[in-house]
């Protein structure tokens, strides 16, 4: 058997990755970044695997959410600020409405390298190298933009430390106080009827709050009424990237890629021998696997024992990216052969990525499409006797017009006006507050 090193991914197949012509330049930034600080301790990884040990036990929710790829030119702190408020919103009303805490993870902090349907792209005769994220290229159609350039490796990282800086700032400094509830609300130009249910939410929060007070429970003395645990998580793509942040805890002398607390393997580069598969399965940090419809079962469990094989509860999370309409025919087989091995998973359903369509020439997702898909999750997994655990979730707190329909209705017309995505179209947070109510009925239904 071979031995796994933070580097034995090389000898294996490997896909979706950057030809970098300058290969001193490249390994001169990688042994650079080798020295670097870690972004996330490994003890962090290991708590965010506890809770996530808890959701596979059905006894919390996983609600992980961000951009689709983070980029340069969006990096302001507005920008994380609003998506951390909106996941927070989203958060508290699965935890109230759907009661059940709420395990929170960015997609955020380090999500910046894309994987693409082809590796060229042509306009007007001319072809060039596809965009894969500003952690590798740039988005502009010039040949100087698009050459791999491995500095953007250390301009990522560095836009990581400062995004986690802030994150942890805001989940620890006031701002996820639960008395803060009304100001979670991202006060767009309109009030759609989804905000005001969240007003008359926050209300009922903050009447249930003086009441804890008048006997004594205040922010001042339970940790968990004014702050936060919030983790972060993106693909683990880029290995050369991956590899250099990949240290051995000096507590437990176990590798932990500490880059991200989390990470996951993106469903174009999930093969059993691959390059991707090779490297996640050595480092200890809670890993995510995504599985679309070409997932077969024994892909599944070969996939997973491979990936988990002491079957420690909180380490596997299968993300699950049918589509919507399709989730009835490919996941109860999935899920049988996941409990005849008596493998243990947290389930989770990524509403987005298998649900996008083109219109007026932009990329876009109906709302009613992610609505429809995370129904079909809740209901094979009622119908199968198991947890639907969590979503992933591509979204912003940004009033942006990426996504068609929602209660506060976006057309196809409106996709030019704020159409801001780098790459897949996010829902903007009234859409995400919808769906965060549709996945509260749900999750109280599911208890019944
Ligand atoms: C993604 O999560 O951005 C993505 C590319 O998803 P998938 O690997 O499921 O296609
Ligand atoms: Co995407």
């Amino acid at each position: 058997m071979s031995i796994w090193t933070p580097s034995s991914w090389r000898e294996k197949p490997i896909l979706q990755q950057p030809t970098y012509t300058n290969q001193d330049e490249l390994n001169k930034v990688l042994s650079e970044l080798k020295n670097y600080p870690p972004l996330v301790f490994a003890g962090e990884a290991r708590s965010l695997k506890s809770q996530l040990a808890n959701v596979s036990e059905g006894k919390a929710f996983l609600l992980q959410g961000g951009d689709c790829a983070e980029s340069f030119s969006e990096f302001d702190g507005t920008n994380i600020r609003d998506t951390f408020k909106a996941i927070l919103q989203m958060a508290v009303v699965l935890t109230y409405a759907g009661g059940l805490p709420v395990v929170k993870v960015g997609r955020l902090g380090g999500q910046f390298a894309k994987p693409r349907s082809g590796n060229t792209e042509t306009k007007n005769d001319v072809t060039l190298d596809s965009y894969r994220g500003d952690i590798i290229n740039g988005v502009d159609f010039t040949a100087e933009s698009r050459t791999p350039d491995p500095q953007r490796m250390i301009r990522a990282y560095n836009q990581s430390a400062a995004t986690l800086n802030l994150l942890r700032a805001f989940a620890t400094g006031g701002l996820a106080d639960l008395h803060q509830v009304h100001k979670w609300n991202l006060d767009f130009a309109h009030k759609s009827e989804i905000s005001q249910k969240f007003e008359d939410l926050a209300e009922e929060i903050s009447k249930s709050l003086k009441f804890m007070e008048a006997c004594g429970i205040t922010s001042k003395t339970y940790r968990t009424l004014r702050e936060t645990d919030f983790y972060t998580s993106h693909e683990a793509l880029l290995l050369p990237y991956e590899e250099a942040f990949t240290r051995k805890d000096s507590l437990t002398g176990d590798w932990y890629d500490t880059s991200a607390h989390m990470l996951w393997i993106g469903d174009r580069t999930r093969q059993l021998d691959g390059a991707h598969v090779e490297f996640l399965k050595g480092v200890h940090n809670p890993i995510g696997l995504k599985a679309g419809p070409t997932m077969s079962p024994e892909d599944l469990v070969n996939l997973a024992t491979t990936l988990n094989p002491t079957n420690e509860a909180g380490r596997l999370n299968i993300i699950v990216r049918m589509g919507a309409g399709k989730v009835g025919e490919g996941l109860p087989a999935l899920i049988k052969a996941v409990e005849k091995e008596g493998l243990n998973v947290v389930w989770s359903c990524d509403p987005m990525h298998g649900n996008t369509i083109t219109s007026n020439g932009y990329k876009t997702r109906p709302v009613d499409a992610i609505l429809t898909e995370m129904k079909e999750f809740f209901q094979v997994h009622k119908a199968e006797g198991t947890f639907a655990g969590g979503v992933h979730l591509e979204m912003t707190g940004k009033n942006v017009t990426e996504c068609i329909g929602g209660s506060f209705t976006v057309t196809e017309g409106d996709l030019s006006s704020r159409y801001h995505t780098h790459c897949d179209p996010r829902l903007n947070a009234d859409q995400s507050l919808e769906l965060a109510f549709l996945i509260a009925d749900s999750l109280k239904d599911a208890q019944k």
